[in-house]
């Protein structure tokens, strides 16, 4: 660690109190997103992030090399030089990509956390589903704040994300956006990206919606379903309208929620 952050810049980083005082501890994550790959330095007590975030735009096309070099473009902007959590839109194990339903599939079978790290200065990276990195951010700091029990998270986007949380601790790579709901995969029924394409009525939407939300119930109880994504900005004209028995709410960190959740994680990594 060469100490270049903003002090005390490690992450899960604490010292002796000075006058009582805990220093913050800080991370780094980076969401990828199918337009921008944005970052920032997350307070990890707080789950506030620490000045601006830094976006770029995503490469096209969005192979791993050039999504790996804006990455380690973003990191370098904070000259961050600790370990950082980078999100990426499919199943990831160990750091090696299994899946790309909607991103270039050149990222099959590849291990990105070695590919990201290899263009940084040997930092350490966790990769980690962007759902998942939402659902930790915002069970711990938004919506789910002080819930307990089991909550599903939701991103409803170009496809659907899903995060499974149970006390806290995250079932990683659950893909709900991928069940079978009626003879057709989740988010090709429910996605955001179906309601404009279709251009339905939130009442339309809502009902495909339901549909997918009963499923996910009558499999996994959960006690909350958070919903994220672009469109829970307006969840007060949906939400409303849907007809599922587990309790909904919308994300609160909005499009900051990849970027802790993804410090969260790496921070988590770096002291196991
Ligand atoms: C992918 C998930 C991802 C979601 C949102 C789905 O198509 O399979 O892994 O979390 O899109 O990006």
């Amino acid at each position: 660690m060469t100490g270049t952050q903003p002090t005390p810049g490690q992450a899960g980083a604490s010292a002796v109190p000075t006058g009582g005082v805990w220093p913050q501890r800080r991370g780094f994550g980076v969401d990828v997103g199918g337009s921008g790959i944005k970052g920032g330095v997350v307070d990890l007590d707080t789950g506030a992030l620490i000045g601006e975030r830094f976006k770029l735009p995503t490469p096209s096309p969005a192979t791993p090399t050039l999504v790996a070099q804006t990455v380690a473009a973003v990191v370098r902007d904070f000259g961050w030089t600790g370990p950082l959590g980078v999100t990426y839109p499919g199943v990831v194990v160990d750091g090696v990509v299994q899946t790309a339903a909607n991103v270039d599939s050149s990222w099959i079978g590849l291990n990105a956390r070695d590919t990201i790290a290899a263009e940084l200065d040997g930092q350490a990276v966790t990769v980690l589903n962007d759902a998942d990195a939402a659902g930790l951010a915002e069970v711990r700091f938004g919506a789910g704040r002080d819930h307990h029990g089991v909550v599903v998270l939701l991103t409803f986007g170009t496809g659907i994300g899903s995060a499974l949380i149970h006390d806290g601790k995250l079932l990683p790579n659950t893909e709900l956006g991928h069940i079978d709901v009626g003879g057709k995969e989740a988010e090709h029924r429910a996605a955001a990206s179906v309601k404009e394409r279709r251009n339905w009525s939130m009442e339309k939407w809502s009902k495909q919606v339901t549909r997918v939300l009963i499923a996910i119930e009558d499999a996994l109880c959960p006690d909350l379903i958070i919903v994220g994504g672009g469109i829970s900005r307006k969840a007060d004209r949906w939400v409303p309208l849907l007809g599922n028995r587990t309790p909904v709410v919308a994300a609160t960190l909005q499009n900051s929620a990849g970027i802790v959740g993804a410090a969260m994680a790496s921070a988590a990594d770096a002291t196991h």
